[in-house]
């Protein structure tokens, strides 16, 4: 009998070593993101991305299995907080992840710090984010980044004078004052700062006051999913044929629409972290496997930021051996390097933030779609808002 129990007991740990995943729970990353609402585009793209990388990579890291738990908070940030507190309390995540927009992220973050639980931002980009909670890393983009790249190209390029357009809320204001202050700077003038409410924007009115500036540029953004309103208006009142060129970090053409907004976007010209022809390997890949398992859609960037986000939650959990201690995984974060499909980034080991090159692009036809062509890269940019303050 006592043999019996022995063998018993010794083939179960023969079992666990082999890295059997049987003993242990799934780890579970509660995924909250805009399914439904403003962003949904933003929703689908990081859900479908994730889906891919895990189809890709398999469901199971250091022995233990990875449990999805996907939550729609229809682009509302108190629904995003009621979710983070019934997933952390009730579902007993490991990881938060996701958050279509700042409003969602700013929410989340206390409870982040509270419980210890790593939330990873996959797409908003607004810089005080990741200072909110310790417990923040970010795998999407700040505005600042592309927004003063975006105004040393223009201040490079002949461009004197521009109107600024951009949706009224946090990230918004981060990407006028970013481009508004390096324009500025290099001997560039900013004549109009416009603003468009976040929720079902209506661009005619702004659109005319831009117009009637006669700036040589406007510099737009818009969050990802409304950059097709915007095109649409903006030919409709003739400002593609009025001279004034169309810049701005490169929310406005995401990928996920451009090849439906029409060939009034030619010209345009975006900093921005992604493109779907981005002319590596790994994206070529990458646009390959997500358009077969999105029926042909392209990748946007909010793809890619939930592509990596995952990536960086599999990773940290090989470096702890597959433990959920929130420190040892903001720990294991830290510094972590890899290739993406939008090229070679990091996670900040001071700020864990997003540490990525930033290419200039400008909106061509190629093979009869509309495409980002990258013509310029500057590598391995920080959060300028963050550098500043240091
Ligand atoms: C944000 O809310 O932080 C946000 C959303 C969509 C974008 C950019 C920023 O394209």
């Amino acid at each position: 009998m006592m043999k019996r129990i022995l063998v018993g007991l010794l083939a179960a740990t023969a079992m666990a070593a082999a890295g059997g995943a049987w003993a242990e729970e799934p780890v579970k990353v509660g995924l909250i993101l805009p399914m439904t609402g403003g962003q949904a585009s933003t929703g689908k793209q990081i859900d479908a991305a994730v889906r891919l990388y895990m189809q890709q990579h398999g469901d199971t890291v250091a022995g233990r299995k990875i449990e999805i738990i996907l939550k729609d908070d229809a682009t509302v940030p108190d629904n995003t907080k009621r979710l983070a507190q019934e997933l952390i309390v009730n579902d007993k995540v490991n990881f938060i992840a996701g958050f279509g927009i700042t409003p969602s992220a700013l929410a989340a973050a206390p409870l982040a710090t509270e419980a210890k639980v790593p939330e990873i931002v996959m797409a908003a980009g607004t810089s005080i984010i990741t200072e909110r909670s310790p417990y923040i890393a970010r795998t999407s983009f700040t505005l600042a980044q592309s927004s003063v790249i975006i105004a040393d190209w223009a201040a490079k390029n002949g461009i004197k004078k521009v109107v600024t357009l951009v949706s009224d809320y946090a990230p918004g204001a981060d990407a006028q004052n970013s481009f508004k202050e390096r324009f500025t700077a290099a001997g560039g003038q900013v004549v109009e700062e416009l603003k468009v409410p976040l929720a079902s924007p209506d661009f005619s009115p702004v659109l005319q006051r831009a117009a009637d500036a006669k700036p040589d540029a406007l510099f737009v953004f818009v969050p990802a999913g409304q950059g097709g309103t915007f095109a649409k208006q903006y030919s409709e009142r003739g400002l593609d044929k009025a001279g004034i060129k169309l810049i701005g970090p490169g929310d406005v053409t995401d990928d996920d629409i451009l090849n439906n907004m029409g060939d009034s976007m030619i010209g345009t010209v975006t900093a921005h972290f992604y493109s779907a022809t981005h002319p590596s390997a790994m994206n070529k890949d990458f646009v390959a496997a997500y358009k077969k398992l999105m029926n042909g859609q392209r990748p946007g960037f909010m793809a890619v930021g939930g592509y990596d986000g995952i990536h960086l939650i599999y990773e940290a959990l090989k470096k702890t051996g597959g433990k959920t201690d929130g420190d040892a995984l903001i720990a294991a974060m830290k510094g972590m390097k890899w290739e993406s499909p939008r090229g070679p980034i990091s996670i900040d080991p001071d700020t864990r933030d997003i540490i990525q090159n930033i290419y200039v692009r400008r909106v061509e036809k190629v093979g009869g779609e509309l495409y980002n062509v990258e013509f310029a890269t500057v590598e391995a940019v920080k959060d300028p808002i963050k550098a500043a303050k240091k």
